[in-house]
Formats: C-alpha cells, sequence, structure tokens
C-alpha cells in the first residue's frame, strides 16, 4: 500500500534517494570486478572451460582411423597440467577399452586404435566413443568432469554382397514383353551391404554378357533400386531357350569412384509356351515351313478274324504324334495328345473299328467279311 502510493505520487525526495541507490549499486560492480583479480577468485577458475559453447567436446572421425589421429587439439581447459608451475591435473575416466590416450600437457587427445580397427559396421558397431576428460583443481582440490563424444564416420569400406552365388527363374516363351519375371532381389534376398547410409544403399544393373551377348537386351531393371527384372524382348523358345544376365550391384557413395560392386547372375530358362500344334510322325517338311505332309498309316486285317486274334491291329508306321512345342514346362501342364477317329468311309467304319484314345493303338471290334468291304479310310485326327 505505501509503496503503491508512492510510485503513483513521488516526492522530489524519494527519487533523488533511488538515484543515490543506483550509483551505489554501480559502485558495487566495480568493486566486484576489483575482487576478480584477488588470488583466492581465479582458483576457481581452474578447471573451467575457457573456451564458450556447449559444455561437451564432440568430434568427428572416419571408422578405420589409424592409430595416433589426433582427436581434440587442446581441450581448452583453464590451468597448467604440468610441471612446477603445475595447478591441474588430468586423467580419463569411463575409457572404455582404452581408445582415447591423453596428452596432459597439451591437453590433445589420439586415437588408440593399436593392434586393432575402429569398425563402425557390424559386428564391432562403434558408432561413438563418449569419455570424461577428468580434471582436478590442485589448488583447492576440486574436480570437474568434460565430457568429449567422439563421432565415428562410416566410410564405405565393405561392399555390396548377394545373399545366393546365383539366381534362377523359369518363363514362358509368351510373357509379354514388359512383364516383371524376377524380383528375387526384394527382401534383403539380393545385395546387402553393410555400410551405414548411401555407402550401404544398392543399386542393381544388367551388364553385357560376352558369352551370352543378347541378355543385355532382353531384360532390363528400369528401377535401379528394386532390381526387379523386366522383360524387353520377345522370347522365343525354337531360338534361344536360356539367358545367362549378368547383375551388378553397387552401393551408393557419394563419390563414384568410391562405389563398390558385386555381380551374380540370374539364369532365365525360357519354357516352351504352346503355340504349335501336334504333328504326326514321321514329319516330312512342305518345302521351307515347319508345316508336314500328310501321311498315310497302312494296315491290312485278315477277312472273318476274331479280333482277339489280331489286337492291337498292326499299322506301318505306328500312329504317333508328338507336340511340337516338346517341352513344356511343368510337366503337369504339357498337354497330353489324344487321338480319334475323325471321319472315316464307308460310314459303318465305326461298327469295326475304334482307336484307343491315349495310346493309339486301332482296334478290329468284328471280323469283316471280304464280300462287303474290300477298304476302308479313315480320317485320324490329333489335339493336344
Ligand atoms: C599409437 O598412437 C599413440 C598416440 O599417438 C602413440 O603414443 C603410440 O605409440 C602408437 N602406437 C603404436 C604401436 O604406434
Ligand atoms: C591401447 O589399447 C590397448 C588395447 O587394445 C591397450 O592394451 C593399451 O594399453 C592402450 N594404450 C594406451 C596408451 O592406453
Ligand atoms: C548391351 O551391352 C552392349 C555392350 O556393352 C552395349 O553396347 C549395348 O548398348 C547394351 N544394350 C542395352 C540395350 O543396354
Ligand atoms: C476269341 O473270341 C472268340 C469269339 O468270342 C472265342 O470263341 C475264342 O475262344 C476267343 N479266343 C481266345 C484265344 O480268347
Ligand atoms: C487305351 O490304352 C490304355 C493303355 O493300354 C488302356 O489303359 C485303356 O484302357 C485303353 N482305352 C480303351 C478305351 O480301350
Amino acid at each position: 500500500m505505501v509503496r503503491t502510493r508512492l510510485m503513483a505520487a513521488p516526492s522530489r525526495g524519494r527519487v533523488r534517494w533511488m538515484n543515490v541507490m543506483r550509483t551505489g549499486v554501480l559502485h558495487l560492480l566495480l568493486l566486484s570486478a576489483c575482487l576478480g583479480q584477488d588470488p583466492e577468485d581465479w582458483q576457481y577458475e581452474e578447471c573451467k572451460l575457457s573456451r564458450s559453447g556447449p559444455p561437451a567436446t564432440i568430434v568427428a572421425i572416419d571408422e578405420e582411423s589409424p592409430n595416433g589421429t589426433l582427436l581434440v587439439e587442446n581441450m581448452q581447459i583453464n590451468g597448467v597440467a604440468e610441471g612446477p608451475d603445475r595447478t591441474i591435473s588430468l586423467s580419463l575416466r569411463d575409457n572404455h577399452d582404452f581408445w582415447v590416450i591423453l596428452d596432459p600437457a597439451t591437453q590433445a587427445l589420439y586415437l588408440n586404435s593399436t593392434g586393432r580397427v575402429l569398425d563402425r559396421d557390424p559386428p564391432s558397431y562403434i558408432q561413438s566413443i563418449v569419455v570424461q576428460v577428468q580434471c582436478t583443481n590442485e589448488l583447492i582440490g576440486t574436480v570437474i568432469l568434460h565430457e568429449v563424444r567422439i563421432v565415428v564416420r562410416d566410410r564405405n569400406d565393405n561392399a555390396p554382397h548377394f545373399q545366393q552365388p546365383r539366381y534362377y527363374v523359369a518363363i514362358s516363351e509368351l510373357t509379354p514383353v514388359g512383364t516383371t519375371i524376377f524380383s528375387g532381389f526384394s527382401g534383403n534376398n539380393g545385395a546387402t551391404d553393410i555400410d551405414d547410409g548411401p555407402n550401404g544403399q544398392i543399386e542393381y544393373t544388367i551388364q553385357y554378357n560376352p558369352k551370352d551377348p543378347t541378355a543385355n537386351r532382353t531384360f532390363d531393371i528400369p528401377l535401379t533400386l528394386f532390381g526387379s527384372v523386366v522383360l524387353r524382348e520377345r522370347l522365343n523358345y525354337e531360338e534361344i531357350t536360356r539367358y545367362l544376365v549378368i547383375i551388378q550391384a553397387n552401393d551408393r557413395a557419394p563419390s563414384q569412384s568410391d562405389r563398390r560392386t558385386a555381380t551374380t547372375t540370374l539364369t532365365v530358362d525360357v519354357l516352351d509356351g504352346d503355340d504349335l500344334g501336334p504333328m504326326f510322325l514321321p514329319c516330312t517338311l512342305v518345302g521351307n515351313t515347319r508345316d508336314c505332309s500328310p501321311i498315310t498309316y497302312l494296315a491290312s486285317v485278315l477277312e472273318l478274324t476274331e479280333p482277339n486274334k489280331t489286337n492291337p491291329l498292326n499299322v506301318t508306321p505306328p500312329i504317333q504324334a508328338v507336340d511340337q512345342d516338346r517341352n513344356i514346362q511343368p510337366p503337369s501342364e504339357r498337354p497330353g495328345i489324344l487321338y480319334s477317329i475323325l471321319i472315316g468311309k464307308p460310314a459303318s467304319y465305326a461298327e469295326y473299328f475304334s482307336l484307343n484314345r491315349t495310346t493309339a493303338e486301332l482296334m478290329l471290334l468284328k471280323p469283316i467279311d471280304r464280300e462287303l468291304y474290300r477298304r476302308f479310310d479313315l480320317v485320324i485326327k490329333v489335339h493336344s
């Protein structure tokens, strides 16, 4: 209450008193600056950092740095750590595995990798080293810890590695251009690289294979990060049944010259699609085509012979057909060849003959009277 009223209407005398107080405070500040020169007080400054900035000292070095690599040039701790005028003593704490060496005289830190490798990658996984520089103030006996964080940077010291020595896929010759025919590199089943960041990222490309010169134009990897293989040109089983596609994996180290690679072979077997019909054997090609000339099979039957004495009838050459797509895979998809009598003359042939659908054996059904029939013409059909 009293103060409020004074501020609302201060008298001249009151203002002057406040000015006097302010002058007093300034005097005290000056005095305090003078006291800083007092030996008693600077002793407290020993062991503190002389630099500004964050309390921890943070540096970065490459993995695999050689022994003796300078980590910190000068810790910038107030005090003298050696000699007759020594005011502080320095030592290391939490120096696990002795990775760090301290030179107290210069306050420098060095890497100790004698007889071992500072490896950031598996299985070591040393991604940072943290130690404490312990400073004991020898004048007043206090102790201060200064943290040092050493970040271990990745180097591209590992090449990609394929999980399998080779890869395999089988595709139909009828596969349309543009189809993804292989995605076996997904989910870490392709190449991996234990380096970090881009040094561990993989790109896939198809290389020219001198032993299979058409492979690199028949297949393509449009998205290099995924590595899926896409068909680029039509296949033809009758011309090429197997491709050996050389696939290279490289990491993505920022500098092209640092990139490391590995290669594998993708074997692509072309499976016969059912694009050609069956044909009767033996086949005599018509001119320059893939078509066979019509073939005639012959069989003779003695008149009045009992079927059980002559079946199956002896046909020359034996009735036989093959699928021209000789090797359809898998075999379960290979169509069975089926035979039948399409038509015959005279029309009563069906009473006398039957053809086994699967074996093409011609069977006599009942004895034939030569007075009635001298000749039958049967047209045989095969389909698959
Ligand atoms: C490793 O480096 C430290 C610090 O520079 C050095 O004192 C030491 O002799 C070195 N060790 C070897 C085997 O060179
Ligand atoms: C350096 O590290 C090795 C362990 O590999 C240790 O035996 C040796 O004492 C360390 N040297 C120093 C100076 O700390
Ligand atoms: C395949 O490799 C050869 C040789 O390196 C190259 O000349 C050709 O352009 C490549 N083809 C494709 C489609 O990349
Ligand atoms: C053949 O069939 C005829 C008529 O059906 C029969 O009489 C005969 O015993 C059979 N012969 C043989 C060897 O089975
Ligand atoms: C065709 O021949 C096969 C193999 O000999 C046989 O198992 C099958 O029963 C025959 N079919 C007919 C309709 O006689």
